[in-house]
């Protein structure tokens, strides 16, 4: 990696709850339950005032926006000049639109294909509360935003799921495609959703701390270790929308090597989620 070609600048990790977006447009930020939410985010606006990216890959999971449960995809990444965010029905506004790089998302297309990936490729695409509430929380008030975006849709939705292996991987092909792209930019990574929840259901608002805590500190220096948790272990430990975590798995491998964590916020509840956020940095080795 060098200074002429992509550099990623960081990791941030976040949860990415519809009732967020509500409590946006209600102006509750300072309202007892939001604060100690809300207050996570400054902190990482300052952190990216400091690097200063121009590119935001972005690892997320459609609820059922742009795919449906009759067309399923495991993988698909966004190639579109523009993505608009809405309507899901949750009674938030809708956020962006998003300016795309489908240049870049056509190069990590190339890369995952090379490395026997089979990418959905998406020319045109909406993206919903996952993708848009993270950067409302990061870019707030915007109409425009100062970065371009690449999506890239994990299922979490309907099983069989990808493994956090195989997401680790995936990660990896994109850091090996920023890593040779051949033009100067200053990237960040994201990987939203999680940490444990369950929506519905005889077990809807369990949340694991214990687990949580776990994932989040070793995320940090060896996400290697967390490849071992089957699709089911995760289901069992952070519940049926805890798999959500399969996209900061994701978004974690496309950062190579080790890291230093900059920032972290963890609070229950948000909804029924346990809401974290996490910056980190890589260490050059
Ligand atoms: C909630 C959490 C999610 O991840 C989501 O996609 C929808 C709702 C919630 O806690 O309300
Ligand atoms: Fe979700």
């Amino acid at each position: 990696m060098s200074a002429t070609t992509a550099q990623i600048v960081g990791f941030i990790g976040t949860s990415h709850v519809p009732a967020i977006g509500k409590a946006i447009a209600q102006n509750l930020q300072q309202d007892a339950y939001w604060k100690p939410f809300f207050d996570g985010y400054p902190p990482v606006r300052s952190w990216l005032d400091k690097v200063a990216p121009d590119t935001i890959v972005m690892f997320y999971n459609d609820h059922g926006l742009k795919f449906f449960l009759d067309k399923m995809l495991t993988f698909a990444v966004g190639a579109a000049p523009q993505y608009l965010n809405t309507d899901e029905g949750w009674g938030i506004p809708s956020l962006g639109a998003f300016q795309g790089h489908p240049e870049l998302s056509w190069h990590i297309i190339e890369q995952l294909v090379a490395d026997e990936f089979d990418p959905v490729t998406c020319q045109e695409m909406n993206v919903d509360h996952a993708f848009s509430i993270p950067l409302a929380l990061l870019y707030p008030g915007r109409m425009v935003y100062p970065i371009r975006v690449v999506p890239i849709c994990i299922n979490t939705v309907q099983h069989p799921l990808p493994t956090m292996k195989r997401c680790l991987a995936l990660g990896r092909s994109v850091g090996r495609a920023l890593a040779a792209w051949p033009e100067k930019s200053r990237v960040v990574v994201m990987g939203t959703g999680g940490l444990s929840h369950q929506l519905d259901g005889a077990r809807a608002g369990f949340i694991n701390r214990e687990f949580d805590q776990q994932c989040l500190n070793t995320l940090i220096a060896d996400p290697e270790a967390l490849q071992h948790y089957s699709v089911h272990d995760l289901v069992s430990l952070a519940r049926t929308q805890g798999v959500e975590i399969l996209n900061w798995m994701a978004a974690r491998g496309a950062m190579a090597g080790t890291a230093r964590q900059v920032y972290r916020n963890y609070h229950i509840p948000i909804s029924n989620t346990a809401s974290a956020v996490q910056v980190l940095e890589p260490l050059r080795q």
